[in-house]
């Protein structure tokens, strides 16, 4: 009798239990990342209108409702607590009489100066692109609009009287905004993507926009500039005052092929960006393929520094990615900072902290010859995993090549590794599995990086089908998708052309 009702009970606890999932398929698929946002179902990039309200945050993201390829361009919406664990919500804004929702920004309108908020409480204000596709009749149109939402951005009203920017352009997108306290008022950083300049408006309320600069074109401009983001950021911890960063995504054109991102280091008085720079440097935010549109959290309490995501993926490819019943996913958010370096000031991204709330069972190895690290990782289960945190701090002694094997099996390997001579630290994800739906996905990734005290660091995200690598304490982040063959999970350290000093290791489960 008990043993029936403890049947019973698991039945109704399933029946329970899967009527909770948020989507009829689960998150077990292959691939399926486990602690990185991807929707449910359907298609997605860019991540939209980032933003901490209330005790929440939101991610928007560029969403296809009907289908895992671009179209219908639409905000999916989904919250967390913690940055970490998401829950979707319905989509948030529809397109709707043929104008697509692009990519765009929310604020939180804490003085309602919009006059959209009620009740006397501040409300989520949404500015997007609205795009209008060629037809026969008239050619394509993007201007700028509003919603707002006045219950923690559940429901959402597009304002009547959109557009509140409109240049008549078919290329004109990607509104980033952010109240800038000095001169009290909003500012909006958008592209014109055909003529590789960032424009920047202000307002006092949202609806009504004047222009007061541009910026460009500068760095690479071998594509469209798209998605730009402003932000300020404390140098050396505050000992050496402040910058501004100004990102601006370009496709194609990138440093690893297709899209990628750039950003500029100045500063902004409220109304004109300044870069320190030539208009000849060219910095780039991810040295891996799979970075694009990446945007910061606006509305983050003052001492937490900004924490930015991007989409993690590349125009290349995207629409081929071997993944069902989804297609594209986000990059772990990233604390930022500017630090000092030789060649100058340079972003530094490192995973968010909240990270360490996942990590489960490790295995940790410290001053061992290379040799001994992989013999005490061998003998730890931990070892099996495909989602997991590696830290690893080799030092260089007389190898030429120093670094790692992961998600290895016969015949695939994804490789991680320094290259000494060049003085690159690189991505080689040319036998790393299925990569052939794309001719442009096969390719070894590499940036410079200097070792002056011949110690390499990396801190190395895996879940399985994503590489992300902060070598140098943040110095160079690189994002890389990989397809490994299903339970691949071999892990090896490895050394060429002579031996590596003293190595510490620790690999943890991440939950
Ligand atoms: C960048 C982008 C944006 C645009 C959106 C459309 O990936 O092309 O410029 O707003 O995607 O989905």
């Amino acid at each position: 009798m008990r043993g029936i009702q403890i049947l019973l009970f698991l039945l109704v606890f399933q029946a329970w239990a899967t009527g909770q999932s948020d989507s009829p398929h689960g998150f077990d698929q292959p691939y399926r990342p486990q602690y990185h946002f991807s929707p449910p179902q359907h298609w997605t990039n860019d991540p939209n209108g980032l933003l901490y309200f209330e005790g929440e945050y939101h991610l928007f993201f560029q969403y296809n409702p009907f289908g895992d390829e671009w179209g219908h361009m639409s905000w999916g919406h989904a919250v967390s607590p913690d940055l970490l664990h998401w829950q979707p919500l319905p989509v948030a804004l529809p397109e709707q009489n043929g104008v697509m929702i692009f990519t765009g920004s929310t604020v939180d309108d804490v003085a309602n100066t919009s006059g959209f908020c009620t009740g006397g409480k501040p409300c989520m204000v949404a500015i997007y692109t609205g795009h209008t596709p060629e037809s026969g009749s008239h050619p394509a149109l993007q201007t700028q609009n509003l919603a707002y939402s006045n219950d923690r951005g559940r429901t959402w009203t597009k304002y009547g009287g959109n557009p509140v920017l409109d240049l008549h352009m078919p290329d004109f997108r990607d509104p980033k905004v952010f109240w800038f306290e000095p001169s009290r008022h909003w500012v909006m950083a958008v592209s014109l993507p055909n003529e590789h300049k960032v424009a920047f408006y202000g307002s006092a309320n949202l609806k009504r926009w004047s222009r007061l600069s541009g910026f460009g074109p500068a760095g690479a401009t071998g594509g469209q500039w798209e998605c730009p983001e402003l932000f300020e950021l404390p140098v050396d911890g505050s000992r050496g005052g402040n910058r501004w960063v100004l990102k601006v995504g370009l496709n194609p054109g990138a440093l690893q092929g297709g899209s990628g991102e750039q950003y500029f280091i100045g500063r902004f008085d409220g109304k004109q960006f300044t870069s320190d720079n030539p208009a000849s440097t060219t910095l780039w935010t991810d040295y891996g393929k799979d970075c694009y549109c990446a945007l910061t959290f606006n509305g983050l309490p003052k001492n937490q520094p900004p924490v930015m995501m991007g989409w993690m993926d590349n125009w290349q490819y995207a629409a081929a990615l071997p993944t069902s019943p989804w297609r594209g996913q986000m990059t772990i958010p990233r604390m930022l900072s500017l630090r000092t370096t030789p060649d100058g000031i340079r972003l530094f991204q490192e995973p968010i902290d909240s990270l360490k709330q996942l990590r489960g069972a490790h295995v940790h190895a410290a001053n061992r010859t290379i040799q001994q690290v992989n013999g005490e990782f061998q003998r730890s289960p931990v070892v099996k995993s495909h989602t997991y945190e590696l830290i690893s701090s080799f030092s260089l002694g007389t190898a030429q090549e120093t670094g790692w094997r992961l998600l290895s099996t016969n015949g695939s390997v994804t490789i991680v590794g320094y290259d000494r001579r060049r003085g690159t630290v690189f991505i080689d994800r040319r036998h790393s599995g299925l990569t052939g739906f794309s001719k442009d996905f096969p390719a070894r990734m590499q940036a410079p990086l200097k070792t002056p005290d011949n110690v390499l660091r990396l801190h190395i995200l895996v879940d399985r089908c994503s590489v992300e690598v902060f070598a140098q304490d943040g110095r160079i982040a690189m994002t890389s998708l990989v397809f490994p063959p299903p339970g691949t999970h071999g892990l090896e350290a490895y050394a060429r052309g002579g031996n590596a000093g003293s190595s510490s290791a620790t690999l943890w489960e991440l939950r």
